[in-house]
């Protein structure tokens, strides 16, 4: 092979692709969202020498037959077909010109619609070479709307464990269809639903369900939706309804006979707050001068062993009715106080016996000690003597 067949080999073999040394470029699929804008590259690679172009038309692929979206003619000029006339250009100036170059007849949608996602064929008739085309599939994202809501504004209680959705999320009319997961501390089921939109777009709904308690009001639950790379967040705040939780707080176990103005208070949880609270004294009545206010009954006293009981608060909102009691009992006398006062001060003087304590036997031995160190100026004799006499409070020292 000489040089120049071997550069003709080359050229035919790697430069130019294809069959007779002409093809048709094009991607290998490309997309977009709806209303964007997308190009559909088509390159005719020619040969050397060239072919001549006669014709180049797109179409696109529907139902297995195709249809016309645009034709470049060297002599005719450009023709777009009118379902795509508004939307669709050849995107290289020198395609519409009066002698025009038809190597990139490259087309542009200027807003994709979802009923534009198909096969496009861009096809060169050229002569005398014949017809050369190339396929590109064009897909058509649509982004979905997420949103959250609360499957009714409140949720009430039940005493049966019933399962009830209490929040719903929906990723709607996406393309492809987005997905749904939860986060939330509560735990809880989720049943999931896909539906295909006629327009081909899915829609995904979940459910987020529970047993509505009094545990999970106030409780947050968040939904996280996934598209593509892009990810939502939204949340919701459960409220439940649920009956008061009553405890009756103020009985000190220190009811004596003719203390005054005791008082007893009646503590509820509930959602709603409490609307009525009401008082009881089982197998008793209420002494006519007590002072009911709010969830406060006060005995005005003096306190009597009529006043000895079990005392019931009833607690009301609209969900219901429940009950918290304390039992009464009156003794004669005051129990011996040992108020918090006392207490303290028992221990500070504790503490102070402990400090004198340490402060005198440092005083003793610092004493002892000093003794020591000038009894070493002394005569040996001395010292001995000294240390002898002293040898009581070295063990002290020990
Ligand atoms: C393509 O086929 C589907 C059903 O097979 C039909 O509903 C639709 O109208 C057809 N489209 C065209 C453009 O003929
Ligand atoms: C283009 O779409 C058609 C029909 O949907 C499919 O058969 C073909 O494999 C696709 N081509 C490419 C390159 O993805
Ligand atoms: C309270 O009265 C009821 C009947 O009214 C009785 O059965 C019960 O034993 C009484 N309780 C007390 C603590 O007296």
């Amino acid at each position: 092979m000489d040089s120049t067949g071997f550069w003709i080999f080359l050229i035919t073999t790697c430069v130019i692709p294809g069959m007779n040394g002409q093809s048709v470029q094009m991607d290998d699929g490309r997309w977009g969202y709806i209303g964007s804008k997308v190009d559909l590259r088509c390159r005719f690679i020619n040969s050397s020498p060239p072919v001549k172009i006669s014709q180049v038309t797109w179409q696109k692929l529907v139902n297995g037959t195709k249809q016309n979206v645009a034709i470049a003619n060297p002599s005719l000029g450009v023709s777009v077909a009118p379902p795509f006339r508004d939307r669709v250009t050849f995107k290289n100036g020198a395609v519409r010109k009066r002698t025009p170059s038809l190597e990139d007849t490259t087309i542009t949608f200027s807003t994709l619609r979802l009923s534009d996602e198909s096969s496009y064929i861009c096809e060169y008739t050229t002569f005398p070479a014949g017809n050369r085309e190339n396929t590109v599939n064009l897909t058509v994202y649509v982004r979905p709307t997420t949103q959250i809501s609360l499957s009714t504004p409140t949720l009430v209680a039940h005493s049966s464990n019933l399962k009830t959705p209490v929040a719903t999320c929906t990723c709607a009319n996406g393309k492809p269809a987005g997905t749904i997961r939860w986060e939330t501390r509560v735990p809880g089921e989720v049943t999931n639903r896909e539906y295909r939109n006629s327009d081909g777009t899915f829609t995904v709904q979940s459910e987020y369900v529970l047993v509505p308690s009094k545990d999970t009001h106030k409780e947050m639950l968040t939904c996280v939706t996934s598209y593509n790379d892009e990810v939502f967040t939204d949340s919701v705040t459960l409220d439940i309804q649920y009956e008061p939780d009553v405890v009756v707080d103020g009985y000190d176990g220190n009811w004596y006979l003719n203390r005054e103005n005791v008082q007893l208070s009646c503590q509820a949880d509930a959602n709603p707050t409490v609307s009525l609270y009401q008082w009881r004294l089982v197998n008793g009545s209420i002494p006519s001068n007590a002072e009911i206010r709010d969830n406060v009954l006060t005995l005005k006293g003096p306190i009597t062993y009529d006043l000895q009981g079990t005392y019931v608060c009833d607690a009301t909102n609209s969900i219901g009715t429940r009950s918290g009691s304390v039992e009464v009992s009156i003794i004669e006398k005051p129990l011996p106080q040992i108020a918090t006062g006392d207490v303290i001060s028992v221990v500070a003087l504790l503490l102070a016996a402990g400090v004198l304590m340490g402060i005198t036997i440092t005083v003793l031995v610092l004493k002892i000690r000093s003794k020591k160190g000038s009894s070493s100026n002394d005569s040996p004799s001395t010292k001995l003597s000294q240390t002898i006499r002293k040898r009581p409070a070295d063990d002290i020292q020990l």
